[in-house]
């Protein structure tokens, strides 16, 4: 299977280091495009580790010369022309319009390819229309777009759902690993600003950090939930949004004394959704949840909840998800 990237930065750096680990999964990335620093495309395939000594030097154009290789087409000129079957968008997400990546989904499905996304943009505020555009020819994964790799969607919209005919009726849940990460290391004494830092550095960060920290990554996250889940496409100014900017040193020693932890709770109904922090009960299996760990809970009629806790950030557990994906696509086209 022939895959290109959109993006090469934390997320789809972390797809060619597993592919380039796993060469029996035959799947070969033949373009890769990034915003500022250039794009390559060669049919028969690139090498992953040589792409990923380029971009550590600063840019594709280091990737050494190949016949047949192109370098610096446009993304809609390198999705137009590729042969590739599958479309990686892994760039940054866009909580506003969800664009570039849901114009370029459209070129990809224009032009014979499904479509895999760790970008969130789209799916958070264009998903009917995003699946409307793909059809009955296209797929469209987004597995690594809640919780990074851990398989909220496998679990929740295809065993459950679909699979079992269980329906979810409420969702919620500890969704966006930078701000527990923070919080976190918060709470063993270190400042806002390092460990802000920190998770910048360890990947779990948005490109634009405000995101995270603000509470719309974690809103995007709900609007996706509840499109896939409750059909709800919500509106941004529809949710009660609120991040952990707030939050002192002096509120997080005053929940410790008290047994209680503060936490980002996202929570998703079939009628609405919010983000705010809350201070749990040490109690509550979510006070439990430490790091870039992230923990949904299904509300489930049949099982009551089902809760499931695992990455939600980082550079190979998101680019995990992605693979599984891209698996699936590959298992579904009988390949
Ligand atoms: N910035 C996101 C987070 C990445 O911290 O959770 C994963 O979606």
């Amino acid at each position: 299977m022939k895959i290109m990237l959109i993006g090469f930065g934390v997320v789809g750096q972390g797809v060619a280091g597993l592919l380039g680990a796993r060469p029996q999964l035959d799947i070969e990335i033949v373009g890769v495009a990034t915003g500022t620093r250039g794009s390559l495309y060669l049919v028969d395939g690139l090498s992953p580790h040589q792409l990923l000594t380029a971009i550590q030097s600063g840019h594709l154009d280091h990737y050494p010369d190949a016949p047949g290789l192109r370098r610096n087409l446009d993304p809609l000129q390198l999705i137009r022309d590729s042969k590739a079957d599958v479309m990686v968008e892994c760039s940054p997400s866009n909580f506003q319009t969800g664009q570039p990546a849901f114009d370029y989904c459209r070129a990809a499905f224009a032009s014979g390819k499904h479509v895999v996304l760790a970008n969130k943009g789209p799916v958070a505020l264009r998903y009917a229309n995003l699946m409307g555009f793909a059809g009955d020819q296209y797929q469209v994964r987004y597995e690594a777009t809640v919780m990074a790799g851990t398989p909220c969607f496998a679990l929740g919209e295809k065993y459950f759902v679909r699979e079992n005919g269980c329906p979810i009726s409420d969702i919620r849940g500890i969704l966006n690993g930078t701000t527990n990460y923070i919080l976190t290391q918060m709470g063993d004494g270190m400042n806002y600003a390092e460990a802000l830092a920190q998770a910048q550095q360890l990947g779990y960060a948005e490109t634009d950090p405000t995101a995270d920290v603000e509470g719309w990554d974690a809103a995007g996250k709900a609007m996706i939930l509840s499109n896939v889940f409750f059909g709800n496409q919500l509106r941004r100014n529809e949710m009660s949004v609120q991040g952990i900017t707030g939050i002192t040193q002096a509120d997080i020693a005053s929940a410790h004394a008290a047994g209680e932890r503060w936490k980002l709770i996202v929570q998703v109904t079939p009628a609405g959704a919010s983000v705010q922090p809350m201070r749990l009960p040490i109690s509550d299996p979510l006070a439990g949840v430490s790091g870039a760990t992230n923990a949904i809970t299904f509300k489930t009629p049949l099982l009551g909840d089902v809760t499931l806790i695992g990455a939600g950030a980082g550079r190979a557990e998101t680019a995990f998800g992605v693979l599984a994906d891209l698996l699936d696509i590959q298992r579904t086209l009988g390949r």
